[in-house]
């Protein structure tokens, strides 16, 4: 692939992640629970200290939501994050899709729900946070692997060196601070660089620092640093569980693009359940059915997880059509 297209794509598992760390779980409604429901599109939101900057991914998103405005941003935004951490030489993320849209910005979530860079007790922080989501210290440390994609800028979030001998002739837009050398490779160096400090040319924020410091954290930190293949399967299970926070699914179940088993699993078919008290449903019932189809793109003649499926391998085309033609 391009270096240009990756560059741009490694700003995109930060949109992914932004979107869906937001979700309390302990706020069992939807949308107050926060979550991967594409708030994040909102200036509202936007504008969030930690969200500097990613107005940038969002302007490269658009024309896609734009030409296949089936496809929800909340889907548009984890599809993005899923496909560049895949096209960047990291794991197939066993994804599900379906993910419904907030429809306006006092949906938003409350500034302050991600995690800071430089706390008091930066692995307090962390699982305060991050169990805020219901997840735990394997899918802390997992997940803060991702940034072995992409670079901090000082005028974004105040962390980072204007420019390394890493990041001065970009790709994209020169400068920042990377925490790898190969910033635009998902691999395992992350844990290795920040184990080894030896490259003052590489970021470590203190949250990084905790990876290594706290015990609970260390033991799958030391793993990953040296076991690759380890570090791919749990971020897989993380990154996924990481997509699906707080969102609801139209089907319920959501769906998967390739059947793979973290995927949305097909309810068994019961027959009697489906067939015992069977009523004809009333015009207005069959109104309202309709115009929440049509509303996402689809129709009651047309069931919507095949449309809406065929609308997202379009765009999961498009995206793999963009990076053939960058690298050609
Ligand atoms: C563990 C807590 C985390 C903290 C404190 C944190 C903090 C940060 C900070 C300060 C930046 C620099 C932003 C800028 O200056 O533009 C950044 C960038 C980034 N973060 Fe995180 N992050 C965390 C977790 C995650 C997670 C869970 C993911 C994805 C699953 C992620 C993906 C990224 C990526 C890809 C970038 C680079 C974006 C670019 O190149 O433009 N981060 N993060």
């Amino acid at each position: 692939m391009s270096p240009i297209i990756s560059a741009c794509f490694s700003p995109f598992s930060e949109t992914g992640w932004h979107d869906a760390g937001t979700y309390n779980k302990d706020i069992k409604e939807w949308p107050q629970r926060g979550g991967a429901n594409g708030s994040l599109r909102f200036e509202a939101e936007l504008k969030h200290g930690a969200n500097a900057g990613l107005i940038n991914a969002l302007k490269l998103l658009q024309p896609i939501k734009d030409k296949y405005s089936g496809v929800t941003y909340a889907d548009l935004f984890q599809l993005a994050s899923a496909t560049a951490i895949e096209e960047a030489g990291g794991p197939k993320i066993p994804m599900k899709y379906g993910r419904v849209d907030v429809t306006g910005p006092e949906q938003c979530p409350e500034e302050g729900r991600l995690p800071d860079a430089g706390p008091p007790s930066p692995a307090q922080h962390l699982r305060d946070v991050f169990y805020r989501m219901g997840l735990n210290d394997k899918d802390i440390v997992a997940l803060s692997g991702a940034h072995t994609l992409g670079r901090s800028r000082p005028e974004r979030s105040g962390w980072g060196k204007p420019e390394t001998k890493y990041t001065k002739d970009g790709p994209g837009a020169p400068g920042g601070q990377s925490w790898t050398v190969q910033w635009l490779k998902f691999d395992n160096s992350y844990f290795k660089d920040i184990k080894e400090k030896r490259d003052a040319d590489l970021l470590v924020l203190p949250t990084d620092a905790a990876l290594f410091e706290d015990p609970s954290f260390k033991v799958y930190a030391e793993k990953y640093a040296a076991d690759q293949d380890a570090f791919f399967k749990d971020y897989a299970e993380s990154h996924a569980k990481l997509s699906n926070q707080g969102a609801k699914f139209d089907p319920p179940e959501g769906f998967s693009l390739d059947g793979s088993p973290a995927g949305a699993a097909p309810e068994k078919f019961e027959a009697a359940k489906y067939s015992s008290n069977k009523r004809e449903l009333s015009d207005s019932m069959k109104q309202k059915i309709r115009a929440e189809y049509e509303g996402f793109g689809g129709s009651p003649d047309k069931p919507l997880p095949t449309n809406y499926f065929l609308n997202i391998m379009v765009v999961i085309g498009v995206l793999a059509i963009l990076s053939y033609l960058a690298g050609n």
